[in-house]
């Protein structure tokens, strides 16, 4: 008797925390603030931190790529300087197609090839979460593309998941690493060379400057000696949730701009990623 009396209240508390249906904004914001990072592209800094009262009104850095110099777009729903005006299939356009109402394709630094991988539900729960955040006028620099970039579709995101194979934790795996885009910089190998997801799958080697200094972004392949294949999972969560390599060095930018992401991912969501982490064929 006793004991059925603890598993019921145990069965409760579970489904006061963990089972209670999340609802469209809720996920959104865990897509958005936590999963995507799209603050860490579109809300400004003040002397390196995000400034939450204007959280999503424009981006601080700028990007120059040999391609185009752009900065990360207004997305509050203020209707002349952000995307107040926009319908809902406007900001998915974006988000999976990369292209404005009008048809300009945006620069590709804005990951929508990675994020063609989102499902229908997320996909209104981004645009959900979006509605929900204040409006604040913020005219951002107009984008200068210098030339056309090379193609930059991520094969793996044309995986078509439903739901249920989100259950799947190695599907799962895929879709976190996919919108996390971990491979927009770890497949380059040089600021002036494009992704290739097909050679350098995971290799890194290109170089970010800043007032940081230099770091290249690191091998995340299996090999054993230049990648993580040598790594323990211990290790490697470290590395992803405090931002601390192997050797105890402290990551710099720009990944420990995204580790403040990751560490806001729940357990299943982070253990799926490394899962998925574990299978990049090694490279040298
Ligand atoms: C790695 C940086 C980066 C991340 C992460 C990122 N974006 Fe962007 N995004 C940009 C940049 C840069 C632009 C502007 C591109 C241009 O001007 O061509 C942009 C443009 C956009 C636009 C078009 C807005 C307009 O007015 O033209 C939308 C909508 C958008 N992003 C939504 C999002 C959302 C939602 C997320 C997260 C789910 C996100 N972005 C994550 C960099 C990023
Ligand atoms: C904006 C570019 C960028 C993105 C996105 C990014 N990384 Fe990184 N990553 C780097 C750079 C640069 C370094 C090296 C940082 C340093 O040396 O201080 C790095 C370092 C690492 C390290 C530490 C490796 C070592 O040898 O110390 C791991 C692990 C890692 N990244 C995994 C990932 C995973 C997994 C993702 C996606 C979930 C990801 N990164 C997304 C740029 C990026």
């Amino acid at each position: 008797m006793h004991r059925l009396w603890f598993g019921a209240l145990a069965l409760l508390f579970v489904g006061g925390t963990e089972l209670r249906a999340e609802t469209l904004i809720e996920r959104g914001d865990y897509l958005v603030n936590s999963v995507m990072g799209c603050g860490n592209c579109h809300t400004p800094r003040d002397k390196g931190v995000q400034v939450m009262e204007r959280h999503l009104s424009g981006g601080f850095q700028t990007f120059s790529e040999p391609w185009f110099v752009v900065k990360g777009a207004n997305l509050t729903p203020d209707r002349d300087t952000g995307i107040g005006a926009w319908s809902d299939n406007d900001i998915k356009r974006a988000l999976t197609h990369g292209a404005r109402p009008n048809g300009t394709p945006l620069a590709e630094v804005m990951p929508s090839a990675f994020y063609k991988i989102l499902t229908p539900r997320d996909l209104d729960a981004i645009v959900a979460y979006l509605r929900t955040v204040a409006p604040i006028r913020n005219e951002v620099q107009t984008p200068n593309y210098k030339s056309e970039p090379p193609p930059s579709d991520y094969p793996l995101a044309a995986t078509n998941l439903t739901d249920k194979d989100l259950s799947d934790p190695k599907k799962r795996g895929l879709y976190l690493a996919t919108l996390a885009h971990c491979m927009a910089c770890h497949a380059r190998t040089s600021a002036e060379q494009a992704a290739d997801y097909k050679n350098t799958f995971g290799k890194g080697g290109r170089a970010f400057k800043g007032p940081w200094g230099e770091t290249v972004a690191a091998n995340i392949t299996s090999h054993p000696t230049a990648g993580l294949g040598a790594w323990t999972d211990a290790e490697l969560k470290r590395a992803l949730v405090e931002g601390v390599s192997r050797d105890g060095r402290k990551l710099k930018p720009p990944m420990i701009d995204h580790v403040g992401y990751y560490k806001k991912w729940n357990d299943q969501d982070i253990g799926a990623l490394m899962a998925w982490v574990r299978t990049i064929p090694p490279l040298p």
